[in-house]
């Protein structure tokens, strides 16, 4: 029995694009990320391009040996592009420009004109189609009836609760993994999650996928903040012992 873990590696290009350097380079997050074990790399391509940028999808495509999972809008021009580049996933994500982050599940009830359309462009491409959904009924019957393999529970709520609250929305997302599994779907996690409020999520026993990206990479800094200053240092020596004596 395992849950398969997915690293959304956005924020390696988060930090590229700060300074608009060709480091840190995604694809090398990827293999870091492959070799630590990871089982797929996820990466958001939003609208306005402030993180990933359509070559580095291209290029996590020809590189990664593990599963790619592009996150998207349901638009015409993101399926354009996943059907050029062929990630094996899609998970079809609520876009808004002025959000800081995915604020909240897709709307999939309400949009389902659209979303069926183009749930069905990916999988005439043979890309397999996960839903972000925040967990309510009527949000799984409608990825349930657009014929949906996955949904990924949106866990930002449960992530942002503390006390009852957070029990609360943890019940509403056993429930959702209960009744989606019952419909038939693959159950996904993701939004939030770091490894304090991972385990709960972990135990409920429909889920088969996570995805996680900020909590990674932040503890990425912290475990290896130390390594890259002694480095630096070697690199300091190296030029002081260039000095002429
Ligand atoms: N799943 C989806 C659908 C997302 O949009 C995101 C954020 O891009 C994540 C998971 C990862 O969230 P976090 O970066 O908070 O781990």
């Amino acid at each position: 029995m395992t849950i398969r873990l997915h690293v959304n590696i956005d924020h390696i290009a988060t930090v590229r694009n700060a300074r608009g350097t060709r480091y840190p380079d995604p694809i090398h997050a990827a293999y870091v990320c492959e070799d630590a074990g990871a089982d797929g790399i996820t990466a958001h391509l939003r609208e306005d391009r402030r993180h990933m940028v359509d070559r580095d999808i291209e290029r996590l495509r020809e590189s990664i040996t593990t599963l790619l999972n592009l996150e998207m809008a349901g638009t015409d021009e993101m399926i354009g592009i996943a059907e050029r580049i062929r990630p094996d996933c899609i998970t079809l994500v609520p876009e808004r420009r002025e959000e800081r982050t995915t604020e909240g599940g897709l709307d999939v009830v309400g949009q389902r004109k659209q979303m069926e359309k183009v749930a069905e462009r990916a999988r005439k491409a043979g890309i397999r189609v996960s839903f972000f959904i925040a967990p309510e009924e009527a949000q799984l019957v409608a990825c349930r009836d657009l014929g949906a393999e996955q949904v990924e529970l949106h866990t930002g709520e449960y992530c942002n609760l503390s006390g009852n609250g957070q029990l609360e929305e943890l019940e509403r997302l056993r429930h959702a993994a209960r009744v989606g599994h019952e419909l038939g779907l693959s159950i996904a996690a993701g939004h939030g999650l770091t490894r304090f409020n991972l385990p709960a999520i972990a135990a409920i026993a429909e889920i088969e996928e996570v995805n996680i990206g900020h909590a990674i990479i932040a503890d990425s800094l912290f475990m290896g903040l130390g390594s890259a200053v002694r480095a630096m240092r070697e690199a300091l020596n190296r030029g002081l012992a260039l000095r002429e004596k």
